[in-house]
């Protein structure tokens, strides 16, 4: 019996891994986290399948639910919405079931702002503009941020900031950024990315908070930097495909170090 934690991804039932999706159909118990796993995601389930909503649990109910599965020998499939390795409460749960012995498995998934960027059509990285993504989120009711994690500090570094957990507090972000990132800089806000009423706001910092106007709640991601608008006719773009950049698998002189190390 092994309790396999599985990042269900943004919402739309497809995108998962193959192996989540094989984890799920193989599993007669599930347990998801439905304030924010779609119950279409659900459908991945054998017929007679146990489904347990976990939104109501604590966490003393949902390792009682899994020792139930483990004294009948049923593999449980654990579904969190995207990935795993982000805020999705899968630590505690793991410290518990290795204290009892019981095994586990870990399936990544698409996390929340990789949909939310295929939503856009765009890259959060951009050659000389944005080499870096920070993952954040602002302080909430259960989670205090450690001292040093604040938007102010990444905002000094310039990079793309995908923001979680936020939206409710969308005020704040702009106050937050506006010092480092300027009234124009370009914002993107999507609302449930992937599912089918996916929403897509896109705004300048200083005008974000009315384009939002209190009309999204909970399953946001705020995305802001430049790297969201770059000009069609940018001159930034990756050395990687440059007629005259020498690389590994395309040398472009019989100077080049890389000539021969793959004939
Ligand atoms: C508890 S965190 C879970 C993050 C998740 N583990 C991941 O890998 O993206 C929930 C936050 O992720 C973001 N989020 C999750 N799913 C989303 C989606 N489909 N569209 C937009 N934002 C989403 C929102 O900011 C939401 O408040």
């Amino acid at each position: 019996m092994t309790v396999h934690f599985i990042g269900a991804g943004p919402g739309a039932p497809d995108l998962l891994t193959l192996r989540g999706r094989d984890l799920i159909a193989s599993s007669p118990v599930c347990l998801y986290a439905g304030s924010l796993v779609p119950a279409a995601v659900l459908d991945h389930c054998p017929p007679g399948a146990r489904i347990v909503n976990t939104a109501p649990m604590d966490l003393d109910a949902i390792i009682a639910t899994i020792l139930e599965a483990h004294g009948q020998g049923q593999d449980v499939a654990r579904l969190h919405s995207g990935d795993l390795s982000i805020w999705s409460a899968m630590g505690e749960q793991l410290r518990r079931l290795r204290a009892l012995g019981i095994p586990v498995s870990v399936t990544p998934g698409v996390p929340a702002f990789a949909a939310a960027a295929a939503a856009l059509e765009t890259e959060l990285t951009v050659p000389r503009l944005a080499q870096s993504l920070i993952l954040t989120r602002t302080p909430g009711r259960a989670s205090s941020m450690p001292e040093g994690e604040n938007l102010a500090a990444f905002a000094a570094t310039g990079s793309t900031l995908a923001i979680h957990l936020s939206i409710h507090n969308l005020a704040r972000v702009v106050a937050d950024l506006l010092p480092h990132y300027g009234p124009d800089c370009p914002v993107a806000v999507v609302w449930r990315a992937s599912w089918h009423d996916e929403r897509i706001v896109r705004a300048r910092l200083d005008d974000v908070e009315q384009a939002v106007a209190g009309t999204m709640e909970r399953t946001a991601l705020i995305l802001v930097g430049r790297a969201l608008e770059v000009a069609e006719d940018t001159v930034a773009e990756s050395s990687l495909y440059a007629p005259d950049y020498d690389r590994r698998f395309r040398p472009q002189s019989a100077a080049s170090p890389f000539v021969g190390e793959h004939e």
